[in-house]
């Protein structure tokens, strides 16, 4: 690594020179701040700022330079200064990996690990910005999504919400404090249906996801039907931690007389709620294998021990508990014991044990382990028969803080007899401790990150698909395998009154928070739309105005086929019209598969749109098979060719809509080995027998 080195005091940066260069580095001595600055430009370069630097205020000014850029090759910075010399505050917070204190003259101490250290500190500063940058646009997607969104806390009394998000206080029309801290009942009022209420304690009883449609209240009693989402989070131990709820306003697509029907509704999205959600739930035990939370824990606390101690737990609170994240130890034996120990155990965060009372107060203490353990007297027995020889150990106890508070400890052991806890040890425990509680921070901002996109990804679909006399519908959604990224593909079935079904696919370009803001913009401007249009194509043009007139740059696409569905005397009346997506296909009753619709025009790009209607006719037991380029694009690309497409088809001819879609999309998910690359959605609408 190339260490710039830049510091006033002549005697000091010489010193650091001779201490980097036996650590292995090539080292630059900088004259001024330009030289630094110039140096720095190389990747992976450390730079080493003292005082009295010719051409800037001081070392934290410069460091605050050279993170201007917010570049990929940005040096990992280090400030040295004599004691009370630098504001250390001031230094991280301008980007400083670290503060080393040397004194003028003085000895420079174990570089080596508080290198390793700062290197650590700066790769977990890029990944909390990150994560964070990530977190911030997927919660501005959901507002964008007209979705509401709540988070909850079982654990706490009467399991309050601890998060809401802006489209739900306007949906309802409280405010962010009047919500905050409450149980979501407050919604119901004199037409909620208490049988419905009974459902929703029923399903939060039992610890699972439901949907359910439930008559609300907003803040001036006006009532509002609710399309109600709930899933419970749990933790790696099974608990819940989190319930994640889900509000659409769907009064729009009532008809007036609906409360049988919603009641109806509710009861069929009952069953159907157990697939649906269920990927909510599925989503934490990904948490932390992306970031490779325990390797990381696991080699800080590596770091610390034999340099700093014996034995390093990491140990983090929560829930009335302690649960040790990271252990390890110089003896090989003693770890293994270690690592043995059940990863929990009580603590009352009130009582008298050490750890609680760091937790307490937030202040880093040395304790001797000969006034009992400092919390799981498992671990007490463990150490206190490894020390039998010696000294009793003694502890050093330091904080993690995260966001204010302290989320846990790091506990440093000394057994052997010569080991010191001093002001050194102390303040590289602190360094091990702030940089574990980055670590957690970044892993807990990407829990949240995949909470909302699982919640997101669900309020693109409808919850309950229509029930119409004459017609029989399925429809799947299988999202890509890959990494949890939202956005991309949606479809809608709706009742238009009248028997007539309307029903929308489509796919937005790219992935991630921007695309999901874009699908959850189409599903509910074309949910809307049919609310007062009965053709298709003006549907589309409707979707076309939002998305050319909402994304200025058009920088994303979407392809959407809009459908018509009319039972009537003579058989299923369709109306098909295609924006850039795959035609339809009609499958008759023996076998032939036939295209119905013609490309036209991809959405978002213009104005002027060319969109070309198709008609058709549905007798008995035909179907109408719709898709997205998951399954196959409609000309030569995709998982399924066209001719294997129309001949599994072919072969699925007198099934019934749902034994359609489970062989199409089997056949789709085999064409690519049980692994899509693309978001699969497949939607059959047919002609009862
Ligand atoms: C995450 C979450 C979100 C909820 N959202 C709503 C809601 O939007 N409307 C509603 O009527 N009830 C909602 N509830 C249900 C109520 O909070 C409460 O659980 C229900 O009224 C049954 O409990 P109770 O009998 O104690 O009132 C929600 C519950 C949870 C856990």
């Amino acid at each position: 690594m190339l260490a710039v080195v830049a510091d006033g005091d002549a005697g000091r940066a010489d010193l650091l020179r001779a201490e980097l260069e036996r650590h292995g580095h090539r080292v630059v001595l900088a004259a001024d701040a330009r030289e630094v600055l110039q140096a720095a430009v190389e990747p992976d370069t450390l730079a080493v700022l003292g005082s009295h630097l010719p051409g800037a205020d001081d070392a934290v000014a410069l460091c605050r330079s050279l993170h201007a850029g917010g570049g990929a090759h940005e040096p990992v910075v280090v400030v040295v200064g004599g004691r009370d010399e630098v504001d250390t505050e001031a230094a991280l917070a301008a980007g400083a990996a670290d503060v080393w204190t040397i004194e003028p003259g003085g000895a420079t101490g174990a570089l080596d690990v508080r290198l390793e250290l700062a290197r650590h500190y700066a790769r977990l500063q890029t990944e909390n910005l990150r994560v964070g940058g990530e977190f911030a646009l997927m919660r501005k997607a959901l507002d964008l999504s007209g979705t509401g969104f709540v988070l909850t806390d079982p654990r706490l009394d009467d399991d309050p919400i601890v998060y809401v998000n802006h489209a739900f206080l306007e949906m309802t029309g409280y405010d962010e404090r009047e919500v905050i801290g409450r149980n979501c009942r407050f919604l119901q009022g004199p037409s909620t249906d208490p049988a419905d209420v009974g459902r929703i304690r029923a399903a939060l009883r039992e610890g699972r996801p439901f949907q359910i449609e439930v008559v609300n209240h907003r803040r001036d009693g006006t009532p509002f039907f609710n399309e109600l989402h709930v899933a419970p989070m749990r933790d790696d131990q099974g608990r819940v931690v989190r319930h994640v709820g889900v509000q659409l306003d769907v009064t729009a697509y009532r008809v007036t007389d609906s409360l049988l029907a919603a009641e109806q509704q509710a009861r069929a999205a009952a069953e159907a709620a157990e697939r649906r959600s269920s990927f909510l739930a599925a989503a934490s035990p990904t948490l932390g294998s992306h970031l490779d939370l325990a390797a990381t824990l696991e080699s800080l606390a590596r770091l610390a021990v034999p340099f700093l101690a014996d034995v390093c737990l990491v140990e983090t609170f929560g829930g009335g508990e302690m649960r040790r994240v990271a252990a390890s130890a110089s003896r090989p034996g003693l770890e293994r014991e270690l690592l043995a120990l059940p990863p929990t155990s009580p603590l009352d965060p009130d009582g008298p044990l050490p750890l609680a009372r760091v937790l307490r107060t937030g202040r880093a203490e040395i304790v001797d382990a000969r006034d009992g353990p400092i919390g799981d007297p498992a671990v007490h027995e463990l150490l206190a028969a490894a020390g039998a020889d010696g000294p009793p150990p003694r502890w050093m106890l330091v904080p993690l803080r995260a966001r204010g508070r302290a989320i846990g400890v790091v506990a440093l052991a000394g057994l052997a007899p010569e080991r010191a806890f001093g002001v050194e040890e102390l303040a590289l425990a602190r360094d091990v401790a702030s940089r574990a509680a980055l670590a957690l921070d970044n892993a807990r901002l990407y829990e949240q990150q995949l909470e909302i996109a699982g919640v997101l990804q669900a309020s693109f679909l409808p919850a309950v698909l229509p029930e119409i006399a004459g017609l029989e519908l399925a429809a799947r959604y299988r999202p890509a395998d890959g990494p949890a990224d939202i956005g991309g593909d949606f479809y809608d079935l709706l009742e238009l009154g009248e028997g007539t079904v309307a029903l929308t696919v489509g796919d937005v370009t790219g992935k991630g928070a921007a695309a999901a803001a874009l699908t959850g913009l189409c599903r509910h401007t074309v949910r809307t739309a049919w609310g007062y249009e009965r053709r298709a194509a003006e549907v589309l043009r409707t979707l076309n105005h939002a998305l050319v007139t909402q994304q200025p740059g058009h920088s994303r696409y979407a392809t959407v086929l809009a459908a018509t569905l009319t039972p009537g005397p003579g058989g299923v009346a369709v109306e098909v019209v295609c924006a850039g997506h795959p035609a339809a296909r009609v499958l008759r009753a023996d076998g032939r598969v036939e295209v119905l619709g013609e490309r036209g025009t991809i959405l978002g790009w213009q104005e002027r749109l060319d969109l070309r209607p198709a008609q058709g006719l549905l007798a008995p037991g035909e179907a109408l098979v719709v898709f997205t380029d998951g399954v196959s694009s409609g000309d030569a690309g995709g998982p399924l060719t066209t001719d294997a497409l129309e001949q599994e088809l072919t072969t699925s001819a007198g099934r019934d809509a749902e034994a359609l879609a489970d062989r199409l999309e089997a056949a789709a998910l085999q064409a690519q080995e049980g692994h899509p690359v693309d978001d699969v959605v497949i939607v059959v609408a047919r002609a009862a027998a």
